[in-house]
């Protein structure tokens, strides 16, 4: 879920019903074989986007029952190689899962990427397009809303799960889809990996959770809650909350207008909401560290890119200076939002179906006006001093990539707003 402010006119969608067709396809390559296993694999249900890398002695097979192996004493995962290290990825196949397990992988650990049949947005993707995305991981096609099918799915591959790293998130950000993946589907993912042995849960969150005005915000911020409790009851259990700041994917929607010639537009004086941005590749990189570093355990975790806070003003003048053009600014009074907020809230109660528009209306605002920093407790203000850097990526650079390459692969999600 994103939101896009190329202000090319309210565009409210609502979300779209997938229809997953089921493609057991030749692309299947090869079930995991573990012997000394007590399940029968009923169903190939894991798939290795690599077959030349596959090694069914990296993944560790559960030895007795699954219970069993929950309960026996277990060595810290902290202390075995990475490639002795199994992890989890839900939401493997999002803008950022997808870079998380790609780092992942590179980092040598073994990745068990759980995805939809058809994933992406609108189910644009087929398993053999999953599977090459998520190379070098071991695919397995399962169903996250589900917490039977997804144990059932895990139960099958034979294996104990040592980390599982949350990177799902609702592709609308529609009221009841934040509600059923930001909660429920998330704590699936958590229940489920604790259940074949999950020691740590990495979650990727988001900076705005601090101030939660919107359906998704609160329903992470439950989430959030209960993975606390989870680590204050279990001593044998941790976390680390990552909450990055913006992605550049939300910052990008104006680059090929500004290219055309068009005016960048903003909402009030243009320094309303300042943002960090960070790159997809820092930020899985960060999640990266999440696993073993042992400064991230228990922490909820802040993350912006490098450099300093840039002012949607700011980033309009990286733009024209980049692209070569004199700077032509639209200030959009904030007000106006408030009074087409105004307008769907109104409307809402009388058609309780435009729940979600009036919700799209509410996010617009929301990343209208506020920072996506850390909020200073002392001071009630955004603070970019006190937003952790990380990574190496600029704006700048990105920009200029979509500049020549557009803005493939930087979709934003199933609604576009304004
Ligand atoms: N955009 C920003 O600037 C920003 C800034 C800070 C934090 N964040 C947070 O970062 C997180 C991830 O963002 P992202 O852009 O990487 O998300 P994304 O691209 O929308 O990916 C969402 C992931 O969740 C999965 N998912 C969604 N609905 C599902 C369903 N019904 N069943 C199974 N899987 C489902 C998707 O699977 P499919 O591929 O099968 O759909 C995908 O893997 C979000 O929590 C967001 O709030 C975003």
């Amino acid at each position: 879920m994103s939101v896009f402010a190329t202000f090319s006119g309210l565009t409210l969608n609502s979300p779209r019903n997938q229809s997953f067709k089921s493609l057991f396809s030749s692309h299947f390559i090869n079930p995991i074989q573990v012997n000394s296993v007590p399940y029968a694999l009923s169903f190939p249900v894991l798939y290795l986007s690599e077959p030349s890398k596959f090694n069914s002695q990296r993944l560790k097979p559960i030895t007795a029952s699954t219970t069993a192996a929950v309960e026996s004493p277990k060595i810290s995962f902290r202390n075995k190689n990475p490639k002795d290290i199994n992890i989890l990825v839900a939401g493997s196949t999002g803008y950022i899962g997808k870079f998380v397990v790609k780092e992942l992988v590179n980092r040598g650990f073994n990745v068990i990427a759980i995805a939809r049949e058809r994933s992406g947005i609108r189910g644009k993707y087929s398993k053999e397009e999953t599977l090459e995305q998520l190379n070098g991981a071991n695919v397995c096609f399962s169903d996250v809303t589900k917490l039977d099918s997804l144990e059932k799915s895990l139960e099958n591959l034979g294996i104990s799960i040592d980390v599982v790293v949350s990177c799902l998130a609702s592709r609308s950000g529609g009221v009841k889809d934040s509600w059923k993946i930001d909660y429920e589907a998330t704590k699936n993912s958590l229940v489920a990996g604790k259940k074949f042995g999950a020691s740590h849960f990495v979650l990727l969150s988001a900076i705005c959770v601090q101030k939660p005005l919107l359906e998704f915000q609160r329903a992470k911020l439950k989430f959030e809650a209960e993975l606390m409790k989870e680590a204050k009851e279990d001593e044998g259990f941790t976390y680390s909350i990552v909450r990055p700041t913006a992605f550049f994917k939300s910052l990008g929607g104006q680059v090929e207008l500004v290219k055309d010639g068009k005016p960048y537009v903003m909402f009030g004086d243009g320094k309303l909401c300042a943002c960090k941005p960070i790159s997809e590749p820092d930020l899985a990189s960060f999640i990266a560290d999440c696993v073993l570093g042992e400064d991230k355990i228990n922490q909820v975790l802040p993350i912006g890119g490098p450099g300093k806070a840039l002012t949607p003003l700011e980033q309009g003048e990286i733009l024209f200076r980049i692209v070569g053009k004199e700077p032509k600014f639209i200030k959009v009074p904030i007000e106006i939002m408030d009074f087409a907020i105004g307008v769907l809230d109104f409307l809402v109660k009388i058609f309780p179906a435009m729940e979600d528009a009036a919700e799209f209306g509410k996010i617009g605002r929301y990343y209208a006006a506020e920072s996506m920093l850390v909020l200073d407790a002392e001071t009630g203000e955004y603070s970019s001093e006190k937003t952790p850097s990380y990574g190496n990526d600029r704006l700048e650079e990105f920009f200029e990539r979509v500049l020549r390459e557009g803005m493939a692969g930087q979709e934003l999600g199933e609604q576009t707003i304004f």
